[in-house]
């Protein structure tokens, strides 16, 4: 039976994909800082990446790991971290989770996550990297936060491709279950939007009102998403589940 390691087994993403890796017939272990006990067959151990005590042990005898886990920052030396742990443990094979236009936005998320990126790339262990575009949930989030507001910043020509985190969790754990392919085509969502779009959308299916206000994303991140530098245009894998689909279901 093959083991397999997922960390941030507890977030969005990875709460949808551990039960596709044990109905594939996985042995799952689930690492993040906080211990459970859920009584789904899973083993749950807690460990944080950034100071990594408990992480040899975490991938000791483990086949495959799946890297979720992820935070606003720090997930270039929680990476490393864990990067070090697989190769000393001898792991076959490591699925990285990293974001879409990691290498082309100068901001503080994306530079952590291309470091990210870069450990599993650069590490000895054979591994598979899938850069993913915004969730679904990031976006509906986004939008309630601006919504907060009493009025809406609508920043100019800032587009998203939102994916569904079902679909998402498909494609890692059919990655997960096969060989180590490096980079592979990027996932996005069937639809590119502008962030007003979306927020909008937020706004009809929550019932809220609010004055938007035009603003300019300043800098070299603001150009790259005005020239859509962002998007996933050409040769991406398109995920099936909608926007609206998912709209629909937070109400
Ligand atoms: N959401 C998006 O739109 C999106 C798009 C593209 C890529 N991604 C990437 O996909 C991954 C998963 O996203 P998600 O939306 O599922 O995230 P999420 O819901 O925020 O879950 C994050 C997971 O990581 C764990 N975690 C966070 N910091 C950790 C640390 N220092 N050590 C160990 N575990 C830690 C969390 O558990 P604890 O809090 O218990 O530690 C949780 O299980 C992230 O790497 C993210 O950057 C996300």
């Amino acid at each position: 039976m093959t083991t397999i390691l997922v960390t941030g087994g507890t977030g969005t993403i990875g709460r949808q994909v551990v039960p596709l890796l044990q109905a594939a017939g996985g042995k799952v272990r689930v690492l993040s800082r906080h211990a459970h006990d859920r009584g789904d067959g899973v083993e749950y151990l807690a460990v944080d990446l950034l100071d990594g005590d408990g992480l040899a042990a975490a991938v000791d005898g483990v086949d495959v790991v799946l890297h979720l886990a992820g935070g606003p920052k720090g997930d270039d030396i929680g990476t490393r971290n864990l990067v070090q742990a697989a190769e000393q443990a001898g792991v076959g094979h490591l699925v990285h989770i990293s974001v879409t236009a990691v290498d082309q936005l100068p901001l503080t998320y994306f530079k952590s996550k291309l470091g990210a990126e870069q450990a599993v790339r650069g590490s000895t262990v054979p591994s598979t990297v899938l850069r993913v575009a915004q969730l679904h949930d990031f976006a509906w989030n986004t939008a309630r936060a601006m919504a907060k507001l009493p009025v809406l910043p609508t920043p100019g020509g800032v587009r998203f491709q939102p994916v569904d985190s079902r679909d998402v969790a498909q494609r890692l754990a059919e990655l997960t279950l096969g060989e180590p392919q490096g980079l592979v085509p990027d996932l996005v969502g069937p639809k590119v939007y502008s962030l007003s779009e979306l927020a909008r959308d937020y706004l009809k299916a929550t019932g809220k009102r609010r004055l938007s206000l035009p603003i300019r994303v300043p800098g070299k991140a603001g150009k790259v998403y005005r020239a859509g530098g962002n998007l996933s245009l050409t040769g991406a894998t398109v995920g099936t589940h909608t926007w609206e689909d998912f709209v629909a279901a937070q109400v």
